[in-house]
């Protein structure tokens, strides 16, 4: 059989989706603190799963951002953001903070305790398993999203014992 050429994909998007949804991913809260020079200063959160580590030395990280989402015009003008690492008790922040149309970020973030991250003033969640904060190193569009690899400033692991919170087969799961 002859390979196909490079740019032809076989899967249909539903092929893709359902081969994707087999990898069970950790899931994190992404977030950004807007000092808001166009107007007030505002902090905005989007739940990923696309969140990796990519170098230890130096130590980077990625997280994947669909294009002309909010949160990708934030980050083409805001280069400090975090990552909370969520656990089972974060649920419905994972939910709250992924819905389309939802509440204000400011009432989302007035529910969900957190405090701010030193290195970028970025949210962080309370009793997340961990958090990084981290600096744009790179912006690179990939497909329908923008790929952010980022320099980590700060690396902390407040609740190591905690049970994760993970995503996988298109619903949230715990461990066992
Ligand atoms: C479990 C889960 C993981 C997600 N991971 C990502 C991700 O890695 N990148 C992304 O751009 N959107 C991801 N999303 C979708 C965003 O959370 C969602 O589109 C966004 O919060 C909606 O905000 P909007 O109304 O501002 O578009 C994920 C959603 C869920 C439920």
């Amino acid at each position: 059989m002859s390979p196909q050429p490079a740019a032809a994909s076989l899967a249909t998007p539903d092929e893709f989706r359902a081969a994707l949804s087999q990898l069970a991913a950790g899931v994190a809260l992404l977030t950004v603190h807007d000092q808001g020079e166009a107007g007030p200063a505002e902090d905005a959160g989007m739940t990923a799963t696309s969140f990796l580590s990519v170098s230890l030395e130096p130590p980077l990280v990625l997280v994947s951002v669909r294009e002309d989402s909010r949160m990708d015009e934030l980050l083409s003008r805001v280069d400090l953001w975090a990552v909370s690492l969520l656990g089972e008790r974060h649920r419905t922040v994972a939910s709250r903070f992924a819905m389309k149309g939802r509440l204000s970020d400011r009432l989302l973030f007035a529910d969900t305790p957190h405090h701010r991250g030193p290195a970028t003033g970025a949210p962080l969640v309370e009793g997340a398993l961990a958090t990084v904060e981290c600096r744009t190193e790179q912006r690179i569009a990939a497909g329908d999203h923008t790929l952010l690899i980022g320099r980590v400033l700060e690396a902390r692991v407040p609740s190591p014992d905690g049970p994760p919170l993970l995503y996988f087969r298109g619903g949230y799961r715990h461990l066992a």
